[in-house]
């Protein structure tokens, strides 16, 4: 699907007045068809209003992180924040530490180096699941923030999970095309597994394989 400027413009006019935006869910196809770069299709007003909104729905939700076709937009915008995790064990482990609030526009990721880490993650347009995914430990990220600098970082630990997440939605692409299928789970499953700082305990009682190379170890 095709959106028009003045139709885009038209729908974040529409959303922006919502406290919250609806979040889209897998199967809707603006979460698939990749998402167009920015290149001002919205004035300055209209960008930081719908990047409000985004931020608002994030916290409401709550996420670390919302990309503008999860709210419908299909333009290259998204917005992350971590508050961090509430242990000291998850935050080693998982190598994930408070990351402030920031936007990402036209984003683009690289791996860098070999290193993979497998973690739980979800998705708020994949409600109540949660599956293991093997992602680069590092990442380049490029692309642009909000106020039109230019982004060109090497980002470690969760947070380059997080970017890793968000620019793939930003491709058209969920965590469920990248997921160990054998870990998903749903309900109090999804919150019994990915609670843990690490997922061996999933993978022993769910029959799965932990990336080879995996350097975290067993607890
Ligand atoms: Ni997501």
């Amino acid at each position: 699907m095709s959106v028009g400027e003045q139709g885009l413009r038209d729908l974040v006019a529409r959303l922006v007045e919502l406290e919250v935006a609806p979040i889209v869910q897998a199967g809707d196809p603006v979460l698939r068809s990749g998402a167009m770069p920015f290149d001002g299709q919205l004035d300055d007003a209209e960008l930081a209003a719908l990047l409000a909104l985004m931020t608002r729905t994030m916290h409401a939700a709550p996420g670390v992180g919302l990309a503008a076709p999860q709210i419908g937009v299909p333009l290259a915008l998204a917005v992350i924040e971590d508050p961090g995790p509430l242990d000291e064990e998850t935050a080693i482990a998982r190598e994930r530490v408070a990351y402030p609030h920031r936007v990402l526009v036209n984003p683009r990721y690289e791996a860098v180096g070999e290193e993979r880490v497998a973690f739980y993650e979800g998705c708020l347009s994949v409600e109540g699941w949660a599956g293991v995914v093997a992602r680069p430990r590092t990442v380049h990220l490029t692309g642009l923030d909000e106020r039109g600098n230019v982004l060109d970082e090497e980002v470690s630990g969760w947070p380059a999970r997080i970017v890793q997440h968000e620019t793939d939605h930003l491709l058209g692409v969920l965590y469920l095309d990248r997921v160990e299928t054998r870990s998903l789970a749903t309900g109090a499953a999804a919150a019994r597994w990915a609670s843990p700082p690490h997922p061996h305990a999933a993978a022993r009682a769910l029959g799965f394989v932990m990336p080879s190379g995996d350097a975290q170890g067993e607890p």
